[in-house]
């Protein structure tokens, strides 16, 4: 067992994250790529950069910065994870979802989640908006492998309704009323960081995924092991399924991102203003 897989470590991380704030929060954010625009729209009560919090996965990285922020959109305290543990960087499985885990052990109830996927869906445009309602994780390994936390949840948690229903549904209702037009598919998961070839694109949608990235299904898993509910949005960054020979590149994904943050961030305000306690 690894630091990362032991609840002490959890609750350590979550106790000095607790120390630098007032008060509770049951809510909790992920943000992708490209998509830090959501803490603009935040009042800032305090930022923990993760390098300061005990137990939190070392960056490998050059350059990666990431951390936790508090703040409070129109008076909804929000944490905001701004940065994530990818697989293909070398995190462990249990590394990639340390966070999630800490900040179950904070009181967060509800996360939700923003990533850039790769479209596999031929109606799908570049800038698009997906919300995911299902996930296909075969292809990237299982975080809860290993001994149970029997403190955060089951040995065999059920995955049945990943995606809340209900979330999905006011979503949706939202985005109509904004006029924001947003698809709703299935995410397929996978490790990277080499970008599909044509040929696993193309078995990415027979085995009837719409949309395809390196992140989110992990944490997901592990969310739902501790009992949360989840919410998660794509922008569709790139398609895969194509007839150009044009290739795809880290660069062009991360612009079609930061170009679709203004929608997506649009919708995920609303759905957690809605949701008010
Ligand atoms: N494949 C996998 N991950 C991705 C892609 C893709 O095409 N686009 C953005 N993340």
């Amino acid at each position: 067992m690894t630091i990362h897989q032991d609840f002490n470590a959890i609750q350590g991380a979550a106790a000095f994250i607790q120390q630098q704030f007032k008060g509770a929060v049951d809510k909790a954010v992920v943000l992708g790529s490209g998509l830090g625009a959501f803490t603009d729209g935040l009042e800032i009560e305090c930022e923990i950069p993760y390098s300061s919090i005990p137990h939190f996965p070392v960056s490998t990285v050059e350059g990666h910065i990431g951390k936790i922020v508090v703040g409070s959109l129109d008076g909804i305290r929000v944490l905001v994870l701004s940065g994530r543990f990818h697989y293909y960087e070398g995190y462990s499985a249990s590394e990639v979802v340390f966070p999630i885990r800490v900040a179950s052990v904070l009181g967060v109830k509800q996360l939700y989640i923003s990533n850039a996927a790769g479209g596999v869906n031929t109606s799908f445009k570049v800038g698009d908006l997906m919300i995911i309602h299902d996930h296909i994780s075969f292809s990237t390994i299982n975080p809860l492998l290993g001994k149970n936390l029997d403190e955060l949840g089951t040995r065999f948690p059920d995955m049945s309704e990943p995606y809340s229903k209900r979330l999905i549904g006011k979503a949706m209702t939202i985005a109509a009323r904004l006029g924001i037009h947003v698809h709703q598919g299935v995410y397929f998961g996978v490790t990277g960081p080499s970008y599909e070839t044509h040929a696993e694109y193309r078995m990415i949608q027979l085995v009837g995924a719409h949309a395809v990235g390196m992140s989110t299904t992990q944490e997901v898993i592990a969310a739902i092991h501790c009992g949360m509910e989840v919410f998660a949005m794509s922008v569709i960054t790139d398609i895969g399924i194509r007839e150009e020979e044009n290739q795809i590149s880290h660069e062009d994904v991360l612009e079609a991102a930061q170009a679709s943050a203004p929608i997506l961030t649009r919708v995920f305000q609303e759905l957690i203003l809605s949701e008010r306690n």
